[in-house]
């Protein structure tokens, strides 16, 4: 007998972080068996999915500018005798939820992070309910219990949600509100999604959290387990070839962890850590909860732990109280490290955290010009880095086809895109490449002499060297 129930077509958007992609794919996950399938585009969806980031201003009026063309595609999709059920989640969901049916009546579900494992239920009540359904509480049962095992392949690179949520209330940031108090999820849980997405084929597996390394857990041994341990036991699985881990804080580097960096070469030799500033009164402004001269002792652990480390990391310019010499210590900080890539924003008042009241913000114009003298130095220590890879020969990941015909792409240990002309049998194997020049967002190369591809199906042809 055949599937009677008709396919239904899910749209999904998604804005921040990367555990908002993790996350909506765990929603896509959730509606699957309820006759969800994915769909290319939101017009002519039954259902349609925003999945929002709070972190800046600016994201917050992507999303009511996005709320405003849907509307009229929910329209059309009545007049064609369907319905198109319109969802926001994620961060501006959570911080919002009253706005957002306010200014847009038309939403049907708004739903917060921790909610997802209830949508196909939101789904049904939505249907029924005359108002919006909200769903923006934290509940008492844990969401990655009661969600399916993840099952849509993510392909060669994976991401795997291991923490979540934020005890340290830094001044500026909305992360503590919208996702929560900090919690880990299960070494045998975590042990057995990375067993599943290396058998769907991912080489690579990046753990994510809002606080990673502030991940602890029981272990089967009985003890508590910090995430130097669980990177050791993650590095066991047969075909793993791959290991990142982000976003970390300064705070929770432990010499465990740092020694996972000394002694598994599946763990990547690139670490985004985030400092926001130099300057210690802005730290402590910040309630970051260490100065710079941690964050350059870390840095020396890590790069003793393990010499080819690269590093990346997120500034905030025009924190409120920072002053032009605040600012040149950040520029200090920047040059006594050197970055192989950053992330560096404007300071931007967030609704109810402690540094939106408080006196002394800086002006537009003044973040402004930080910002932009922090990025061209940024940016010259990448294209630094970038092209100190020219003429070395490294293990480089493929994922897929590149851009042009007879190209695949793949990833170097610092994560930079590199591509190649080479068969599509690479993908989804590591090989040895020498780098050969580099471009505006890439680098180029060769297979090294003799690369053979590194791959758990032995039946898979080898590379042509
Ligand atoms: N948990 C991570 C950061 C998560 S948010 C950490 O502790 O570092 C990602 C980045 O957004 C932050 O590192 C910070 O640089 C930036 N950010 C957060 N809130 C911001 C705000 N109000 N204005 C400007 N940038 C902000
Ligand atoms: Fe936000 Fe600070 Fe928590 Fe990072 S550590 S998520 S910046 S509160
Ligand atoms: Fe944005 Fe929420 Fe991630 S605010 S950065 S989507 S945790």
């Amino acid at each position: 007998m055949t599937n009677t129930t008709p396919r239904k077509r899910l749209f999904i958007r998604t804005w921040g972080c990367q555990m908002n992609v993790y996350d909506s794919a765990r929603m896509a996950d959730v509606l699957a068996p309820v006759g969800y399938a994915p769909a290319e585009a939101p017009e002519g969806a039954d259902m349609v999915i925003l999945n929002t980031c709070h972190i800046r201003e600016k994201a917050t009026e992507k999303l009511f500018s996005e709320l405003g063309r849907l509307r009229e595609a929910k329209a059309a999709r009545r007049a064609e005798g369907g319905e198109m059920v319109l969802a926001v989640a994620g961060c501006v969901a959570q911080a919002e939820g009253a706005e957002i049916t306010a200014r847009a009546p038309w939403v049907d579900i708004v739903l917060g992070p921790q909610t997802y494992h209830r949508l196909p239920e939101m789904v049904a009540r939505a249907s029924r309910a005359a108002g919006a359904v909200i769903e923006t509480d934290f509940p008492a049962e844990d969401k990655f219990d009661h969600l399916p095992e993840a099952v849509a392949p993510q392909g060669v690179t994976a991401f795997l949600t291991v923490q979540e949520g934020c005890d340290k209330f830094c001044s500026f940031c909305v992360v503590p509100y919208t996702r929560g108090a900090e919690f880990s999820r299960p070494v045998v849980q975590v042990l057995a999604e990375a067993r599943r997405l290396v058998a769907a084929g991912a080489r690579e597996v990046t753990l994510l959290g809002q606080n990673v390394n502030a991940w602890h857990g029981e272990g089967p041994d009985g003890r508590d387990w910090g995430l130097g341990r669980l990177l050791r036991a993650l590095a066991e699985i047969p075909g793993l070839l791959r290991l990142r881990y982000t976003t970390s804080h300064p705070r929770d580097v432990d010499d465990d962890l740092v020694a996972a960096h000394r002694d598994l070469p599946q763990l990547m030799p690139f670490l985004h850590l985030p400092v926001q500033s130099g300057s210690d009164r802005v730290l402590a402004a910040m309630n970051r909860g260490h100065t710079a001269a941690d964050f350059l002792r870390t840095v020396d652990r890590l790069r003793a732990a393990r010499p080819d480390l690269a590093l990346s990391s997120d500034f905030i310019a025009g924190h409120p109280g920072e002053t032009a010499p605040d600012f040149e210590q950040t520029m200090d900080l920047v040059r006594r490290v050197g970055f192989a890539g950053a992330f560096s924003f404007k300071y931007s008042a967030r609704p109810g955290t402690p540094a939106a009241g408080a006196p002394f913000q800086v002006s537009e114009a003044d973040k402004d010009a930080r910002l932009q003298a922090l990025q061209a130095l940024l940016r010259d220590q990448q294209d630094a880095f970038n092209r100190s890879r020219v003429g070395m020969t490294f293990p480089v990941l493929f994922t897929g086809p590149g851009r042009h015909p007879g190209q695949v792409v793949g990833r170097t240990p610092w994560l930079q895109p590199l591509h190649l002309t080479g068969p599509l049998s690479l993908v989804g194997t590591e090989a040895s490449v020498t780098v050969l020049a580099t471009h505006p967002n890439s680098l180029s190369g060769l297979l090294a002499a003799g690369a053979a591809s590194q791959t758990v199906q032995p039946e898979e042809e080898p590379a042509p060297a």
